[in-house]
C-alpha cells in the first residue's frame, strides 16, 4: 500500500472506489466568470488568446485552488479547439458563446476532417498540463484534463454552435448513417488521442464531456453515440488514469453510460444520487449531483441540499461530490467556499 502521495490523494482514491477520509469535491468550470481573477485577465485576453498561452492556462487553473480547499484542479481548455485543426472554423462571440463558421453538413464536410496528432493540433493544452502540474505537485492536488465527447463535438461541429432541437444532427444521425459513422469514428479518435496525450503530459484523471446526450432516446443512444464513446475510452485507458464520462440529462441512458467502459459516471440532478448509484451498479464511482443554481440561494437553505447527496451517498467508497453540471456565472464566492469546506467536515469519517 503506498502511504501518501499524490495516487493516494482523496479524488484519485475515490475515483478507485477506495475509502476516503472524507468526501472529495471539484466542481465543474470552477475556473471561469464568477471568479473576480478570471474576469480581471479577460479584461486584457479573448478566451481562445487564454487558452493557446500555456502560461495564462496554468494561471487559471489555480485560481480556484487558491481560492477554495478544492480536491482536484481541472486545466483550463475548452471543448472545442480540437475541432479547429480538424478544419472547423471556430469563433467566440462575446457573450453568446462559441459559433462555427464553416458547419459540418455533408458527407464531403466528413471527407475534408483532418485528423492530427494533438501535440501538433492542440500543443498548447499539453504545455499547460505541464506548467500546471509542477505547481500542483508541490500542493499535493491531482490535475483533470478533459475532452468533449464525441456526441457533443459533432453537435458543436454540425449546428455551429448551441442548439435547441438538434435537428441538423438528428437529420444525419437518423437519415445518414454511414455520413454519421464516418463523422463519429473521426471524433471518437480525435477525442480518445487527445484524452491520452494529456494523461502522458500530466493529468492523472481524465473526463469526457457529454453535454448533449440528454437529447436522445435511449435507442439512439446506444446504436449511434454509445460505441464512438466507447472507442475514445478504449484510446484513453493506455493512458493508466482514471475515465469519468459525464452527461447531461442522462436520467434515461445511466444503464448505457455506464458500458462505455468509464470508472465514473458523472450525473446531473434531474435524478437522485441513490437512484442513479443504483442504475450505474456498484462496480463504478459517481460524481455529482447538487443543481448549480442552488448556490444562489442562501447558506442555510444550501446546507441540507448538500447534506442530503452525502446522506444517499451513504458513505459508500466511491462518491466524489460535484455540482450537476458547471458552476454559473454571478455564483457568490462565499457560498462555493462553504460547501466546499462544509462537504470535508460533514463527510469527515
Ligand atoms: O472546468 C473548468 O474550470 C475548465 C474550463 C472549461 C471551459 N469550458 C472554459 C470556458 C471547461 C471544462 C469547458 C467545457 C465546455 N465548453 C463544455 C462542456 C461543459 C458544459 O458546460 O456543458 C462545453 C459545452 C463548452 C463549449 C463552450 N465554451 C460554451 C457553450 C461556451 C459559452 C457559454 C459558457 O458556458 O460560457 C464556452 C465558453 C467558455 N469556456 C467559458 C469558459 C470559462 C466562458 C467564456 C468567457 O470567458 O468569455
Amino acid at each position: 500500500m503506498p502511504t501518501g502521495g499524490l495516487p493516494n490523494s482523496r479524488f484519485l482514491r475515490a475515483c478507485r472506489r477506495e475509502e476516503v477520509d472524507a468526501t472529495p469535491v471539484w466542481l465543474m468550470r470552477q475556473a471561469g466568470r464568477y471568479m473576480p481573477d478570471y474576469r480581471a485577465l479577460r479584461q486584457k485576453w479573448g478566451i481562445l488568446d487564454i487558452i493557446k498561452n500555456p502560461e495564462l492556462a496554468a494561471e487559471v487553473t489555480l485560481q480556484p485552488i487558491n481560492a477554495f480547499d478544492l480536491d482536484a484542479a481541472i486545466i483550463f481548455a475548452d471543448i472545442l479547439p480540437l475541432l479547429v485543426p480538424m478544419g472547423v472554423q471556430l469563433e467566440f462571440v462575446g457573450g453568446e458563446g462559441p459559433v462555427i463558421l464553416n458547419p459540418v453538413r455533408t458527407a464531403a464536410d466528413v471527407e475534408a476532417l483532418r485528423l492530427v496528432p494533438p501535440e501538433e493540433g492542440v500543443p498548447f493544452t499539453l504545455k499547460a498540463i505541464e506548467l500546471v502540474r509542477v505547481e500542483l505537485d508541490a500542493r499535493r492536488i491531482p490535475l483533470i484534463g478533459f475532452s468533449g465527447a464525441p456526441f457533443t463535438l459533432a453537435s458543436y461541429a454540425i449546428e455551429g454552435g448551441g442548439s435547441k432541437n438538434h435537428l441538423h444532427v438528428k437529420r444525419m444521425l437518423m437519415g445518414e448513417p454511414a455520413v454519421w459513422d464516418a463523422l463519429m469514428s473521426k471524433l471518437a479518435r480525435a477525442a480518445g488521442e487527445y484524452l491520452l496525450a494529456q494523461a502522458r503530459a500530466g493529468a492523472q484523471a481524465l473526463q469526457l464531456f457529454d453535454s448533449w446526450c440528454g437529447q436522445l432516446s435511449p435507442s439512439d443512444y446506444g446504436q449511434y453515440v454509445l460505441p464512438y464513446t466507447r472507442r475514445a475510452i478504449d484510446i484513453a485507458r493506455s493512458g493508466n488514469v482514471p475515465v469519468i464520462l459525464f452527461g447531461v440529462g442522462s436520467a434515461g441512458l445511466l444503464e448505457l453510460l455506464a458500458q462505455s467502459g468509464a470508472d465514473v459516471i458523472g450525473v446531473d440532478w434531474r435524478i437522485g444520487l441513490r437512484a442513479a448509484w443504483d442504475r450505474i451498479g456498484p462496480d463504478k464511482a459517481i460524481q455529482g449531483n447538487l443543481d448549480p443554481a442552488a448556490l444562489f440561494a442562501p447558506w442555510e437553505a444550501v446546507q441540507p441540499r448538500v447534506d442530503e447527496i452525502l446522506s444517499q451517498a451513504g458513505g459508500q467508497p466511491g462518491h466524489i461530490f460535484n455540482l450537476g453540471h458547471g458552476v454559473l456565472p454571478n455564483t457568490p464566492l462565499d457560498t462555493v467556499k462553504r460547501l466546499v469546506d462544509h462537504m470535508h467536515v460533514a463527510s469527515a469519517r
